[in-house]
């Protein structure tokens, strides 16, 4: 455009929203795609300083491609993680309470330390396969965790394409299960991970009733992308609707060893200082494990998403 045509354009316009330059400067970022089944890392980003619209165009569209994308090196305060999620939707409040940060409800700990004996936050978040929120009605778009304390080793995080896992499946699985359902549930494993884990609260009434089951479809159409994905997990779908819980129980173990097939799999060793964004609708997650002797802590927030269909 010339300098005429701009200073026309500009003057016919009124307002402070009709000026089309960001007034936001780009920062210079690179996303590189992993060579594995979902993944990226985005280098020479700062989520903690303002990010324009184009940017963020970017570095949505990199979450969509890769499901999976690492913030490296990211010094970012507990508002700064909580006003980067808010970016992508609304944000849940975790019904372990207990694991709140102090003054900040919208981050869960992810710990397994204890202080004078009490845990700091969920110690054993992730030991079985799954999406997050999955057994609410309306479960996580995507969740940002954030690296506080890395142990020396373990501490890893798998992710399993959940895509790929619907593609792979054969014609006649895919026909059988596309219009099914199956119902999810907080307290499927519940009770056997305090039997582990004897620190895990005791949930009170409240905290019961507001995990009530849900039921959402076998198969999700991912909202944005169209893509389809398998929706069952081994932590939380407790049962098939409408099949006897024999048959429930053959075809949810068909379905949840397939999902998590090696070909399906990005395996996260933590950075000091990577905030990880996952794709709950695209898919599954799951904590290797860390020795007990050895501290890890992270701060989760986790965006609401949409109905599943
Ligand atoms: C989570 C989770 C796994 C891990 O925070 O939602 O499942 O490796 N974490 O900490
Ligand atoms: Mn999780």
């Amino acid at each position: 455009m010339t300098a005429t045509a701009t200073a026309t354009a500009t003057a016919t316009r009124t307002g402070p929203t009709a000026e089309s330059a960001d007034p936001i400067p780009s920062q210079a970022f690179e996303v590189r795609g992993f060579d594995a089944a979902v993944g990226a890392e985005i280098v020479g980003l700062d989520i903690s300083k303002p990010i324009n619209d184009a940017d963020f165009a970017r570095i949505h569209r990199a979450h969509l491609d890769h499901h999976v994308v690492v913030f490296r090196d990211q010094d970012v305060s507990p508002e700064a993680h909580i006003e980067f999620s808010r970016r992508f939707g609304p944000l849940e409040i975790h019904v372990l309470h207990q694991f709140h940060l102090n003054n900040h409800p919208q981050i869960l700990i992810v710990s397994n330390i204890k202080e004078n004996g009490e845990p700091i936050g969920l110690g054993d978040a992730g030991v079985y396969w799954h999406s997050d929120i999955s057994y609410k009605p309306r479960p996580s778009l995507g969740s940002l965790l954030h690296a506080q304390e890395l142990p020396a080793e373990g501490g890893d995080t798998l992710f399993a394409n959940q895509h790929l896992a619907w593609d792979a499946l054969s014609t006649q699985l895919q026909q059988k299960v596309l219009h099914l359902k199956a119902e999810h549930s907080y307290l499927a494993k519940y009770e056997d991970l305090r039997a582990k884990n004897p620190w895990r609260p005791k949930l009170s009434q409240t905290q019961i009733d507001e995990v009530a089951p849900a039921v959402q479809p076998v198969v999700r159409t991912h909202p944005e992308t169209g893509r389809r994905a398998l929706f069952v997990s081994e932590h939380f779908t407790t049962r098939i609707v409408g099949l006897p819980q024999d048959e429930s129980d053959a075809l949810l173990a068909e379905l949840f060893a397939h999902s998590v097939k090696p070909e399906f799999i990005y395996r996260h060793a933590w950075k000091p200082h990577d905030l990880v964004f996952w794709d709950n609708r695209s898919l599954m997650h799951l904590a290797a494990g860390t020795p007990d002797k050895l501290r890890r802590k992270l701060y989760r927030t986790t965006v609401i998403g949409d109905t599943p269909r």
